[in-house]
Parts: structure tokens; C-alpha cells; sequence
């Protein structure tokens, strides 16, 4: 069944390629959202929009650019912004980064993260609007071989929090949500991290996976997403196989889902 609040809507996913990303376009295509799926290999943005269909229309950009944010509210004003793209963090202990690939993460995630929820302010976004980010369990539990990356994750659940109180104080009504999965190896970027943390501990990965418990899979991610794309309200949200659980939530904004596009 669809839903009624994402039915006609419009939707921008960075991200859209691939792993998580591409799992909540295909929910929100499902749902009968039209969605601006964003990444930067144009060839894996169009096996995307292949599969997905004409509710998906591919845009290849950096999610990061200073710019991008700004343009591409302008062009699908949209209702809905989910901010899925992340770099894959380059897996080595402390002392083997390199600041470039200590601070990587932060260029990127916290980069795009600081653009798109400056602009859905200062546009702003219509009231009723929501802007998801994908943080990490990490923020929580730290990623030792991830250099930076378990301090960017935490600092967008932070920027999250900052830009609901904004909104609120602005009386914008727009929503403002965090979203920390937890590792997972059925994601490009997880599966990396997966391998690595696995050799770390001398386990081959099964084993490895095995000592974790099931793995939360992009499927469940997809639709886990648009559950809090549902709801009301500001907040902070771990995901794990098991589903969501709520780390914080802030006060209540009326839905209202139809882009002014
Ligand atoms: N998988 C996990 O275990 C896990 C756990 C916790 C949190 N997360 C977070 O979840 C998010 C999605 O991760 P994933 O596992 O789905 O990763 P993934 O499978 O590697 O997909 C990453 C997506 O982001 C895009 N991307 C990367 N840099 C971009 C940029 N500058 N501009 C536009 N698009 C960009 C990629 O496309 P291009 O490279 O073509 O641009 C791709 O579509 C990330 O923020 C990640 O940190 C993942």
C-alpha cells in the first residue's frame, strides 16, 4: 500500500547509486514519491534510474559542493531530503592516517550535511518539510579504524539537533532527523569496514559477522527511513536489524508533504 503523505510528493536522496541511498529511493518510488536521486558516477545513477523507473530522476553531482545544495532545492523544492551520501573512510589504525585521510569523512559527510541543512533554513524549506542525515552507530561507539569518521558521524547527529532547535526558534516547521545505523557488510562502504574490523580481530569474516548477530540489510534501511519520514517531530534515531530505536526527540511540526513544485 502507499502512502498518502508520499504519494505526489517530491524527494532529494544523495547517496541514490547505491547501498542505503538506493534503497530509500526505491521506497520512496514505491510509495509514489517522485525522487532527484544525487551522486557522482553518472553510470551507476542511470542503472539506478533504469531500475528504478520514471519516478527517479538521475542528477550527477557532488552532494558536497558548496553550490549543489543550493541549486538543486531551487530546481525540485522539495518536501523531503534524505542526505544518504558518504564517503567510505579509508581503514587504517590512528597512526597509519594521514590528516587528508583522518579529515576525509568531514569534507565530505559533514561538508554535505552543512550545506543542505543551511540552505533548507535559510530557503526555507516549506513548513512541514523534513531533512533526514545519515549519521552512524559509530557516533555512539567510536570506529578505531576509521580515523575521523566516528567524530563527523557524531557531529551530524549534533548539527541535526542544532538545526530543529533553529527551526523551532524560527517557527519554520521544518523536521530535522538523525538517523545512526549500525555496520553492516551489505553496503559497499560497510563491507570495507566489515573486512577490516574482522582481520583486525584475527576472525575471517563469517565468523566475524557471526559474533555480531544479524545484519541489518539496505531493504530494512529503505523502509526504516521512510517510517521516520512519517512521522512527526525532530530527533535522533539508531538503526540496527532489530529496527529503530529513539535516542532523542524534540517537539512536535505538522506534516505537510506536497512540495510547492
Ligand atoms: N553501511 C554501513 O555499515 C553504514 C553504517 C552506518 C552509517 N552508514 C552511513 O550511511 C550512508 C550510506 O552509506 P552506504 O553504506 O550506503 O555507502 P555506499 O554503498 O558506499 O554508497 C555511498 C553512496 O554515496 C555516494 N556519494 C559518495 N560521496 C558523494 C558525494 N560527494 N556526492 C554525492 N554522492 C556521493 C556514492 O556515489 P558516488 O561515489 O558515485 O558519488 C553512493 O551512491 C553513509 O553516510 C554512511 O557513512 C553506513
Amino acid at each position: 500500500m502507499t502512502s498518502p503523505q508520499l504519494a505526489g510528493s517530491t524527494a532529494v536522496v544523495t547517496g541514490a547509486s547505491r547501498g542505503f541511498g538506493l534503497a530509500v529511493a526505491a521506497e520512496l518510488v514505491r510509495q509514489g514519491a517522485r525522487v532527484a536521486g544525487v551522486a557522482r558516477d553518472g553510470t551507476r545513477l542511470a542503472a539506478a534510474a533504469a531500475e528504478l523507473g520514471a519516478g527517479f530522476t538521475p542528477v550527477a553531482a557532488d552532494a558536497a559542493d558548496p553550490v549543489v545544495a543550493g541549486q538543486l532545492i531551487d530546481t525540485y523544492q522539495p518536501g523531503l531530503i534524505i542526505l544518504a551520501a558518504g564517503v567510505p573512510p579509508l581503514s587504517r589504525p590512528l597512526h597509519q592516517h594521514s590528516w587528508q585521510s583522518f579529515s576525509r569523512v568531514w569534507d565530505v559527510d559533514v561538508q554535505q550535511v552543512f550545506h543542505w541543512t543551511r540552505e533548507a533554513l535559510l530557503r526555507p524549506l516549506a513548513p512541514g518539510s523534513s531533512v533526514i542525515a545519515f549519521s552512524s552507530g559509530a557516533a555512539l561507539f567510536g570506529s578505531p579504524l576509521s580515523g575521523g569518521y566516528a567524530g563527523a558521524k557524531a557531529t551530524i547527529r549534533f548539527m541535526t539537533q542544532y538545526a530543529a532547535e533553529e527551526s523551532d526558534r524560527a517557527g519554520l516547521g521544518i523536521r530535522f532527523v538523525s538517523v545512526l545505523p549500525q555496520l553492516t557488510p551489505e553496503t559497499e562502504l560497510g563491507a570495507a569496514a566489515v573486512a577490516a574490523y574482522a582481520a583486525r580481530a584475527g576472525l575471517d569474516i563469517p565468523e566475524f559477522l557471526a559474533s555480531r548477530g544479524p545484519s541489518l540489510t539496505p531493504e530494512q534501511t529503505g523502509k526504516a527511513v521512510l517510517d521516520l519520514a512519517t512521522r512527526t517531530g525532530h530527533g535522533a534515531y539508531l538503526l540496527a536489524a532489530a529496527g529503530l530505536k529513539e535516542l532523542w526527540s524534540g517537539p512536535s511540526t505538522p506534516i505537510a508533504w506536497r512540495s510547492a513544485a
